[in-house]
């Protein structure tokens, strides 16, 4: 089939190098010229396991094109997918839907023959039953239809979700769109994958409830791992006895630093404030909770190594390993990992990031730290290190020849992945969050 792909970030690019992978003749387009111009020349624009290998292969096929104008990539084309970002509106939690309608607008405009226009932007639920009216209300020629397919891609599995994804959801209007819709994807369904077809509204609120309920989860752990603290508890053996427990399960159930990133943060209040909107904001409420949980595990985060030095970081140097929201990412949008640096930094500390992906993208966010090309350069003379994003090059780092490098050998691991006996035998006093209080 022929498909058009609108917006080449994250999402889109991927969409459309999987889409290709799987035999479809696709154009991207994308308004910003750097991301088209490294994308056609087989180059990824941010870093993703897997990405540019997959990217160069399709190429080579001939079956993946990308290109600044909006006319080539949608002439032709039987479904267009509709992959723009949905950011938070400045001064609000709302999700600004800009980039949505002006995508839908170009897609009308260029449109050159029947076709149905399929959104995967997260977009506050009524979106694609507005753009549907606005639709029936535009003169065009040919016949063009709706449809709101959500992706649930993660960053660092974008390739392995798109391929292989849970489930694949279809809101639809028609008959029609959900034929389309299932040729599009027909070798995920042949292979066994899921496939839900609903209303537009559902599927909309499909991507912002599992979201939700991932925040959710999240943040009640890291509610259990205050009340350890309280009480001298483990948090990390509460949460692995509450994961054995099959109808809770122990994904997600990791304590620690928190979501980040560009998405779990911007759509529970992108979702609250939607709820807000159409008078359902009391179902929501515990969003906000979620969302205060989260922010907090970061101020703590900062005050345990605050009392770790002695109270006050002035003249103490800090080492923080881990600069993306996540390892296997260099995404640094509203990163845990960045945000404790700079507070640390804010409140007189040098601090010294290290990150196997993230560097360049957190040099841009937060100047004002100091970077380092190796997690040894940056823990060098350390009074304290903070693991802050647990990227395997961490995990695997060797406690006893490493404990020379610094100063003072205590470790902050925030995301609560070291082996606490295998670091305090080789000499280190290890401290977590939720775990009482440190090895010595
Ligand atoms: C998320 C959703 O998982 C995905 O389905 C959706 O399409 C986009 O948002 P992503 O932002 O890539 O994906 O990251 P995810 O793997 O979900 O992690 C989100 C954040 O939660 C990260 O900062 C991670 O460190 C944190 N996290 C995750 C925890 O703090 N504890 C956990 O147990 C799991």
């Amino acid at each position: 089939m022929k498909l058009s792909v609108i917006g080449t970030g994250y999402l889109g690019a991927v969409h459309a190098v999987c889409m290709a992978h799987l035999g479809h003749e696709v154009v991207a387009y994308d308004t910003d010229a750097s991301k088209i111009a490294m994308l056609s020349a087989g180059s990824s624009p941010f870093y993703e396991p897997g990405f540019d290998e997959l990217l160069g292969a399709v190429l080579a096929t001939g079956r993946l094109r990308f290109t600044q104008s909006a006319d080539e990539a949608v002439s032709g084309a039987s479904v267009h997918f509709v992959c723009v970002g949905t950011p938070q509106m400045a001064g609000s939690d709302a999700a600004d839907v800009r980039y949505v309608d002006s995508a839908f607008k170009a897609v009308v405009a260029s449109a050159d023959c029947d076709g149905l226009i399929v959104g995967k932007s997260t977009v506050p639920v009524g979106t694609a039953q507005r753009l549907a009216a606005e639709l029936a209300e535009a003169s065009s020629p040919h016949a063009l239809e709706i449809a709101w397919n959500p992706e649930f891609l993660r960053e660092g599995k974008a390739i392995e979700d798109t391929l292989r994804p849970d489930r694949l959801v279809f809101g639809v209007t028609s008959e029609h769109a959900e034929k389309t819709l299932r040729q599009v994807y027909g070798s995920l369904i042949d292979a066994g994958t899921p496939h839900l077809t609903s209303d537009l509204a559902t599927s909309e609120l499909v991507k912002v409830a599992a979201n939700a309920f991932l925040a959710t989860k999240i943040s009640f752990i890291n509610a259990m791992a205050e009340v350890c603290d309280v009480v001298d508890a483990d948090v990390v053996l509460l949460s692995r006895a509450l994961g054995y427990d099959d109808r809770i399960g122990s994904r997600f159930l990791n304590a620690g630093l928190g979501f980040g990133g560009g998405c779990l943060p911007k759509d529970i209040r992108a979702f609250s404030a939607r709820a807000g909107e159409l008078g359902a904001s009391d179902a929501l409420r515990f969003l906000h909770e979620v969302d205060k949980i989260n922010v907090r595990q970061r101020e703590k985060a900062v005050a345990a190594a605050r009392s770790i030095v002695g109270g006050d970081f002035l003249g103490k140097s800090i080492a923080v390993l881990g600069a993306a929201f996540k390892p296997n990412s260099d995404d640094v949008r509203d990163s845990p990992a960045l945000n404790v640096a700079a507070a640390m930094h804010l409140m007189g500390a040098d601090v010294r990031v290290h990150d196997p992906k993230a560097i360049a993208n957190a040099r841009k966010r937060f100047p004002t730290l100091s970077y380092f090309d190796t997690a040894e350069d940056a823990c060098r003379n350390a009074d304290l290190t903070v693991l802050a994003t647990e990227w395997d090059e961490y995990r695997s780092i060797e406690p006893a020849s490493f404990r020379s490098v610094v100063r003072v050998p205590r470790l902050l691991d925030t995301r609560n992945v070291l082996d606490r006996q295998y670091w305090s035998d080789a000499g280190w006093q290890l401290y977590g969050l939720g775990r009482g209080g440190p090895t010595a």
